[in-house]
């Protein structure tokens, strides 16, 4: 999706040019979630006027923009400023262009601008609502309609503070959004709100806190109304109606607290990669939350009280470090991604799996598990690379659970209005936490009553906090557009749910136990697969030229087919298609002849033979199949063209360990083809719209 930056401070200013590079520096960070095109706007020394910059293209465009053409500007950058705002977009409405991107101001006089992440689904009305007032519209964005609300609504009632003109705009919004406001009338100030869209607020100080939690100021102390759901209501929004109703008007008394320190300078961020470089502290907005810093102070403030929700905002300190956002030697995220695999898999682990005694304790469910185990059945929901580390598991949890067991893809699943019940456990994978098709999937089955599960990378996410209870997979930062690392760690907190699970199995305990001998090898292995670099490269040199490609496989092995056709599609544009090796008769071998490149991965577990039959159709129709089996399985490699030998590991594992060769097999095809590996045209990190 697009990516939010802002920066603000009160009492040590800095030039306008510093700001910008603070600005475009966070941008880069952001970058994984948008890349169509990029732009900041900048307080002018005294905060009555605003200066726009914005391009078309990658990050890079606006930086050579800014400060390669630094003297043609239209201000002076050595002036210090304490405001700017910044934004990376991916294109929903409105191709990428420069008018379309970001900030979308409300007049040509810069009164208010805004950033937006997210997408608003009754823009329509509220445009049709504007032109009646007169207002032009210059994109095609549903951005600007925000931007030329909030005029609107100050041309009404000048007297309001500028956060209290943001709750009225986000009163009239449906959809999802995280926006970031600044305007010349409100110089130094800064207001930010989210709903379904991320947000989270950095806080740099130069001492100590006074305080580890922000209390929340209600506009209207209404205790009466019981939740959230009650608390929306529906006749504050335009739809399609001639007038927008304006709301009460805050009796908050208490405007700003309770940071005390002005030295503090503060950021708004759409995740915490673009802020760890300057703080570690930062508080995770919540939905309708409106944050506004005035001052040097921050404050947030919701409209209405419920009974069922926290005071305050806690000021979390993350542990990320910045070396996790830095490419380092590498060059391409996804590259060192893939090579962090050995670390990120024992992380994952670390802490939950004894080795010795074979005992797993999965702290964020485990006052969960008697209800897990008399579930009716157990429901793994997820989008792209998420849903398949679902597939890659999902025998295993049949056989140890005993339960049935669904795999869904988040956006089918609310397709079909699937039935969910009480005694359902569902399960919500995402690397982000965000993905807006799993989350509406996870709210559709909370609402149905079932326990809900987050398995996700990203603490303070969406998923993480609307979930009874979860596994963080504990990968650490991926910024590569592609998912790597995630995939190994998803399938790894899952196949730890699965022996959780089968603990007290004494039919099983065997079995539990080559699984568990199979994770403490695993780093080994991977290190040893990840060897292969030069033996992929070299078939990534004759694959590039191809059109397409075939990979092949069954079993515990099929997901790493649809896993390592979608690395392939989305990093070098070519046609890729994962085939279940049982359906080959069924269709697909009418694909096969000498000039299509066919990859097979052949293990020797149960379904060994039937994958070595369906190797004998492919070279009767004179397909050359490239084979990934076993080290030192030369039988099998007698029936390959080339081949690709991985060490033996546990059955239910062994997808951890070939879909290795894939990630790197992708990512030397994209290098090979000229593509931008970290950022795949037309796609986004984090998709925060269904
Ligand atoms: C592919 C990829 C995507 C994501 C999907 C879900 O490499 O990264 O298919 O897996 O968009 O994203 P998350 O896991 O963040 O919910």
């Amino acid at each position: 999706m697009c990516g939010i930056f802002a920066y603000l401070n009160y009492l040590t200013p800095k030039t306008r040019r510093e700001i910008l590079e603070l600005l475009v520096n966070g941008l880069k960070r952001l970058e994984y979630r948008g890349y169509d095109s990029a732009g900041v706007a900048l307080d002018s020394p005294d905060g009555k006027d605003m200066a726009i910059v914005k391009k078309s293209g990658k990050v890079k465009a606006l930086e050579d923009e800014i400060f390669s053409k630094e003297k043609t500007l239209d201000f002076d950058s050595s002036t210090d400023c304490h405001v700017g705002i910044a934004h990376t977009r991916w294109a929903t409405h409105g191709v990428p262009s420069e008018i379309n991107s970001h900030p979308q101001r409300s007049d040509v006089n810069h009164s208010f601008v805004v950033v937006h992440n997210g997408i608003v689904t009754n823009y329509k009305d509220v445009k049709l609502f504007l032109e009646k007032k007169g207002f032009h519209f210059e994109s095609d964005t549903d951005t600007e309609v925000i931007a030329k609300l909030v005029l609107h609504l100050y041309t009404q009632h000048p007297t309001y503070s500028f956060r209290e003109l943001v709750e009225q705009v986000i009163q009239q919004l449906e959809g999802a959004f995280a926006l970031c406001f600044k305007s010349k009338h409100f110089p130094g100030e800064c207001v930010a709100t989210r709903r379904g869209s991320p947000l989270l607020v950095g806080i740099k100080a130069k001492t100590r806190l006074a305080t580890d939690h922000v209390p929340i100021l209600y506009s209207k102390d209404d205790t009466s109304i019981k939740s959230d759901a009650e608390a929306q209501n529906p006749d504050h929004r335009p739809h399609g109606r001639g007038e927008i109703p304006i709301l009460p008007r805050s009796d908050s008394t208490a405007e700003f607290q309770p940071l005390e320190d002005k030295e503090v300078e503060y950021f708004f961020a759409s995740d915490a990669s673009a802020v760890i470089e300057h703080t570690n502290r930062v508080i995770f907005l919540e939905d309708d939350d409106v944050a506004a810093v005035k001052e040097g102070s921050l404050s947030i403030h919701r409209l209405r009280r419920t009974l069922d929700e926290s005071h305050s905002r806690e000021i979390i300190t993350l542990k990320m470090e910045i070396q996790q956002i830095m490419k380092g030697n590498y060059s391409y995220f996804m590259q060192k991604e893939i090579f962090e695999q050995p670390e990120s898999v024992v992380n994952t682990m670390r802490g939950r799996l004894n080795f010795e005694t074979g005992s797993v304790v999965l702290g964020g469910i485990k006052d969960y598990i008697p209800e897990i185990r008399r579930c009716r059945r157990l429901m793994l929901i997820g989008c792209g690379t998420s849903y398949h580390s679902a597939i890659a598991t999902r025998q295993l949890l049949e056989e140890l659970t005993e339960l049935p067991v669904m795999v869904e893809l988040a956006s089918d699943f609310l397709d079909r209005n699937t039935p969910v019940f009480r005694d359902d456990v569902c399960f919500f994978i995402s690397q982000s936490g965000e993905t807006a098709d799993t989350l509406m999937a996870l709210r559709y089955c909370k609402n149905r009553g079932a326990l809900i599960v987050g398995i996700t990378n990203t603490v303070g996410s969406s998923i993480c906090r609307e979930s009874h209870c979860g596994v963080h997979i504990n990968a650490g930062p991926e910024i590569g557009v592609a998912s790597t690392k995630a995939y190994t760690s998803q399938f790894i907190s899952l196949v730890l749910f699965a022996l959780v699970l089968s603990e007290d199995r004494i039919s099983l305990q065997s079995r539990r136990a080559e699984i568990i001998k199979g994770l403490e090898n695993l780093q080994e292995q991977i290190r040893e697969v990840l060897k292969l670099d030069d033996e992929v490269l070299a078939l990534a040199k004759d694959l590039y030229q191809h059109k397409s490609l075939l990979i092949m496989g069954r079993g515990f092995n099929f997901a790493t087919c649809l896993e390592g056709a979608l690395k392939v599609k989305e990093l070098t544009y070519m046609h890729s298609e994962g085939i279940m090796a049982g359906e080959l008769k069924h269709g697909p071998l009418a694909l096969v002849d000498k000039n299509m490149p066919v990859l097979m991965i052949i293990m020797r577990d149960p379904v060994y033979v039937k994958c070595m039959n369906a190797v004998q159709q492919v070279t009767a129709r004179e397909g050359r199949p490239i084979v990934i089996c076993e080290k030192g399985d030369t039988e099998t490699q007698s029936y390959a063209f080339k081949s690709l030998e991985i060490p033996r590991t546990v059955d239910c594992l062994q997808g951890i360990l070939t879909v290795i060769p894939m990630q790197l097999l992708s990512y030397h095809i994209a290098v090979l083809r000229g593509c931008n590996v970290d950022c795949p045209r037309n796609l986004a990190k984090s998709v925060t719209v269904e």
